[in-house]
């Protein structure tokens, strides 16, 4: 997974899968802990690009994955990692290079601006690559990459590698504003068409990516739709891709604890391919999922719910029975564990209902990704997930 265009990069590799196949073959399967240091920083609009050697990490790194950092340093309050997407990854090709990760950063908050103030020689630990990444068509089919915002930094590599398979790929970029715009002076080199679009027509069509984004499917005849971003332009793109009949791949950036799935507080509600509808760890079993296999109708508004139907959904509370000689029992309290400890119903390993199905019928993109090795001691299948965890915080903006 590399980034030709990075100006920083010392690798000559040239495919994702011969860098990661190449680490596997040498045992390096799953995540890393290291101290990254900057090698780079520079400020493009409105966000801060940085370069950090990151031992072993980008041999393993393939487009849609992520890795988290932390911040504030070693005395801080501020305790959890933040997570970026791999906008490209170098790894050393010869000795004396280093294995190069570039991430594109917003000084948002406190976590995110103690980050982007970093200088060359800092390091930050720093923990990836996480999360499945985006699944690569078997066939040389169409393909549409919609990115809102920073969100646009994690379609760079996946364009290589679609190219690689003989993919035509066009790029979508959106924005708020024209500061906000990741990539788009370098995106032609990425794809064979470009189309930008900005809220306030500062550049490209004035808009959003969802209202262009029907013509450049029909016009590529894209089968597959790729998008990270917000959610709410998720969202649009999901059903934009849906009304063409294309596959929606769709990269989440749901809030995230602990990135490594043992929180709970990533989880969104996901259709398997049983039809039943499981809340799942966005960090590890996504942050990729199909757009049609999101429950749209529990996630909006700024917040997610746990649908009804979901399985393990908190049951109506029951009414309290008298027992024993005219004692109430609280049946909640006594059924308060299954109340906090809602069973999750998933398996050891990676559900179905998040892994695109090879098999589906009508379903242009298969996949012919291996999925990365997941860490078991990362897992937590049976963690309990708190009653607090039902309701998670999600962007409202349609781009950023
Ligand atoms: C997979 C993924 C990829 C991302 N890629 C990028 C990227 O490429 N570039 C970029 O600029 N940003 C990216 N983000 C967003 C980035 O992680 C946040 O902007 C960053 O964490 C904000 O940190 P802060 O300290 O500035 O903000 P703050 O809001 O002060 O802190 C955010 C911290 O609080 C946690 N948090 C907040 N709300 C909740 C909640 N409801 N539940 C659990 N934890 C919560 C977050 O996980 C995070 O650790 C990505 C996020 C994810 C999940
Ligand atoms: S962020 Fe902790 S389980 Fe996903």
């Amino acid at each position: 997974m590399t980034d030709p265009g990075t100006s920083t990069s010392t690798s000559t590799s040239t495919s994702t899968s011969t860098s990661s196949d190449a680490a596997r073959e040498r045992g390096e399967s799953g995540v890393r802990q290291v101290e990254a240091r900057v090698v780079a920083t520079r400020r493009e609009g409105a966000y801060q690009y940085m370069t950090f050697a990151a031992p072993g990490v980008p041999a393993l790194a393939r487009p849609g994955q992520f890795v988290a950092l932390t911040v504030g340093g070693e005395t801080s309050s501020l305790l959890l990692r933040r997570s970026f997407s791999i906008h490209a990854a170098s790894p050393a090709s010869e000795e004396g290079e280093e294995d190069i990760l570039d991430l594109v950063i917003a000084p948002h908050a406190p976590g995110t601006q103690w980050l982007t103030t970093r200088e060359i020689g800092d390091v930050v630990d720093l923990v990836g690559p996480l999360g499945r990444p985006f699944p690569i068509p078997r066939e040389r089919v169409a393909c549409v990459l919609v990115g809102g915002g920073y969100g646009s930094a994690a379609l760079f590599t996946l364009a290589m590698a679609l190219r690689d398979r003989g993919c035509h790929v066009e790029l979508v970029l959106g924005a708020a504003t024209e500061d906000k715009l990741f990539g788009a002076y370098k995106a032609d080199r990425y794809a064979d068409a470009v189309t930008i679009t900005t809220d306030d027509g500062s550049a490209g069509t004035k808009g959003w990516v969802s209202d262009v984004l029907p013509e450049v499917i029909s016009r590529s005849q894209a089968s597959v739709v790729y998008a990270c971003g917000p959610m709410a332009m998720l969202e649009s793109v999901a059903r934009v891709a849906a009304e063409a009949g294309a596959v929606s791949q769709l990269a989440v950036e749901e809030a995230m604890a602990c990135g490594v799935g043992v929180c709970m507080t990533c989880v969104l509600p996901v259709v398997g391919n049983d039809g039943v509808t499981r809340m799942v760890r966005s960090c590890v079993e996504g942050p990729v999922f199909r757009g049609d296999r999101l429950r749209w109708d529990a996630i909006g508004g700024g917040r997610c719910v746990v649908p009804d139907d979901a399985l393990g959904a908190p049951t109506p509370a029951v009414p309290s029975t008298p027992v024993d000689g005219g004692v109430e029992l609280d049946r909640r309290a006594e059924d308060h564990d299954d109340l906090v400890s809602v069973p999750t119903g998933l398996p050891d390993g990676p559900p179905e209902s998040v892994v695109p199905d090879p098999h589906a019928a009508g379903t242009p993109a298969e996949t012919a990704v291996d999925e990365p090795a997941a860490d078991d001691g990362d897992r937590a299948p049976d963690a309990p997930r708190s009653a607090g965890a039902t309701q998670t915080a999600t962007s409202t903006e349609d781009q950023r």
